[in-house]
């Protein structure tokens, strides 16, 4: 009796488990396809490939690392460069960014260049899937021709034997592996659309902005777990970790500037419509000052046709006292005393040197921490080679009574024709007692 009975329970659970883990099979096999399939994790450790040694390919290569940032986030504050270590913090903890000198040991001087290839492809090394701060939905886009010429161009630097610290990032997130699930749910391999109808230098600025640059690291709205929106991704964003807000880059919030001053101020970090600070002015100093004037120039052709990210629906916000009823004779006094010898008494600052603060969207932005953090602590355009003594603008957190800068804050935020929310008292602490670094 007991026999078929058995039988049956057996039955009965093939039955369910049998289509279950074809489910779970099925779902798993998406998934891992989605993120570029079984090749995307597999690196070719032991590859013939070696890197060109040419003076030309050298250069291009330096070049083209500098756009890329590469020396920036691979080097820790005052340590050598491109030996990693650099600290990236993160809402799950701390990150660093690792050694790529051609040391065998410590940096990346075993590799070869397919090696290379595939990690600039895929966001995979001989590691394992590496974490979301290394730029990988961007560099997925570069042309191998460059990839080479980077990888080219690091094996020519000094090799420095460093480790970087261990990484300190809480809970599952401090698993290597888990970076396998977030692919799979947030990783999607994309080439960059066919855009035969555009010009030849629009499509130079599309790989320059989308590719290299990685401008969407900082402008993109992030999705969940630090993951990046590809519609979003130059809908502009508070940059995690760092109080800033990166603006809104598309063709609407743009319509101030000529292809050639953004161009301009690219290069330079200056122009008549803005000056650059924070971590635009580091990136301008590091990086973009080194643009040819034909990539500068195809880079503002692309951002000025950009076309805006569709509206979210977001949360209506609450009703808020417009600045402009704020704007009085008080307000007008601790303006003329502190801001119009630099600004301008009509806000429009003066050409190059100091910038216009009527008709500036970082002025009237909805989320004003740029405005509020420059005027408490001061900012410095960068220092580069079209612009080596860049004015800058003094801190007024110590010398002002908070009354005092909340009237001056909404006065601009209120004068000249510009027309944005009233600043509040706890605004301003909010960004008092940011962390600075
Ligand atoms: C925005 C910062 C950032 C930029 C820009 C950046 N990287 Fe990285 N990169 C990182 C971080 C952070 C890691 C470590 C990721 C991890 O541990 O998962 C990394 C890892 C890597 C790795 C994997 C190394 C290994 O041992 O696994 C390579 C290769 C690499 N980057 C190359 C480059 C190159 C080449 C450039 C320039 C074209 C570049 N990176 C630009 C942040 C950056
Ligand atoms: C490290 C973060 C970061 C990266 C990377 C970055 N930006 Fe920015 N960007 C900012 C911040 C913050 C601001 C606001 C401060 C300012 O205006 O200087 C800004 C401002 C700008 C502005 C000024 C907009 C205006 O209307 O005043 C432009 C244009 C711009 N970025 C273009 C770019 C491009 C193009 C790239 C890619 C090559 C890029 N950014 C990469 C952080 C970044
Ligand atoms: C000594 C000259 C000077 C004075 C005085 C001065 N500024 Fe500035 N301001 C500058 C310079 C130079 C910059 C550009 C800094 C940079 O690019 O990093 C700037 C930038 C700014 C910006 C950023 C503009 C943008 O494009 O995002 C704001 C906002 C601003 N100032 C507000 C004020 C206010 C408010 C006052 C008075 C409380 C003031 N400034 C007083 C020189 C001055």
């Amino acid at each position: 009796m007991s026999a078929p009975r058995r039988v049956r329970r057996a039955w009965w659970v093939l039955a369910i488990a049998f289509p279950l883990l074809t489910l779970i099979a099925a779902v798993g096999g998406v998934l891992i396809a989605g993120q570029g399939g079984f090749q995307a994790l597999s690196v070719p450790h032991h590859g013939e490939l070696k890197p060109a040694t040419d003076a030309a390919t050298l250069a291009r290569g330096e070049y083209l690392a500098r756009l890329g940032n590469c020396t920036t986030c691979h080097t820790r504050r005052g340590g050598a460069p491109l030996a990693g270590g650099r600290a990236f913090v993160t809402e799950w903890g701390t990150l660093y960014s690792t050694n790529l000198t051609p040391d065998a040991d410590t940096g990346i001087g075993a590799w070869s260049l397919d090696e290379f290839r595939h990690v600039m492809a895929h966001g995979v090394s001989r590691n394992g899937p590496l974490y979301p701060a290394f730029p990988m939905q961007h560099f997925q886009h570069l042309d191998s021709a460059d990839v080479d010429a980077i990888f080219a161009w690091l094996m020519s630097r000094p090799t420095i034997a460093s480790d970087v610290p261990a990484n300190r990032l809480e809970g599952i997130a401090g698993w290597r592996s888990a970076m396998l699930g977030w692919r799979m749910l947030f990783h999607r391999p994309q080439s960059l659309p066919d855009a035969d109808a555009m010009g030849a230098s629009w499509q130079r600025g599309r790989y320059l902005v989308e590719g290299l640059g990685h401008c969407a690291m900082c402008h993109g709205e992030r999705g969940p777990w630090g993951s990046q929106e590809p519609l979003l991704r130059h809908a502009g964003s508070r940059i995690p970790g760092q109080g800033w807000l990166a603006p809104t880059l598309d063709r609407d919030t743009l319509s101030r500037w000529t292809v050639s001053d953004l161009a301009r101020y690219l290069r330079t970090g200056t122009a008549p419509q803005a000056s650059a600070y924070g971590p635009m002015a580091e990136v301008i100093q590091s990086s973009l000052q080194h643009l040819t004037e034909a990539d500068a120039l195809a880079m503002a052709e692309y951002l000025l046709d950009l076309r805006p990210a569709p509206r979210l629906a977001r949360r209506a916000a609450p009703p808020a006292e417009r600045a402009r009823n704020l704007v009085g004779s008080h307000s007008l006094a601790l303006y003329e005393t502190h801001c119009a010898d630099c600004h301008g008494g009509d806000g429009r600052g003066r050409e190059g040197v100091f910038p216009p603060l009527a008709g500036n969207p970082q002025v009237t932005a909805a989320d004003p921490v740029n405005l509020i953090r420059v005027t408490l602590f001061g900012a410095a355009a960068p220092t580069t080679a079209a612009n080596p003594a860049p004015h800058s603008m003094p801190p007024f957190a110590d010398r002002l009574p908070e009354a005092d800068l909340i009237a001056l804050l909404n006065h601009v935020r209120g004068s000249w024709g510009n027309d944005a929310t009233a600043i509040t008292p706890p605004q301003l602490q909010a960004i008092r007692t940011l962390p600075l670094e």
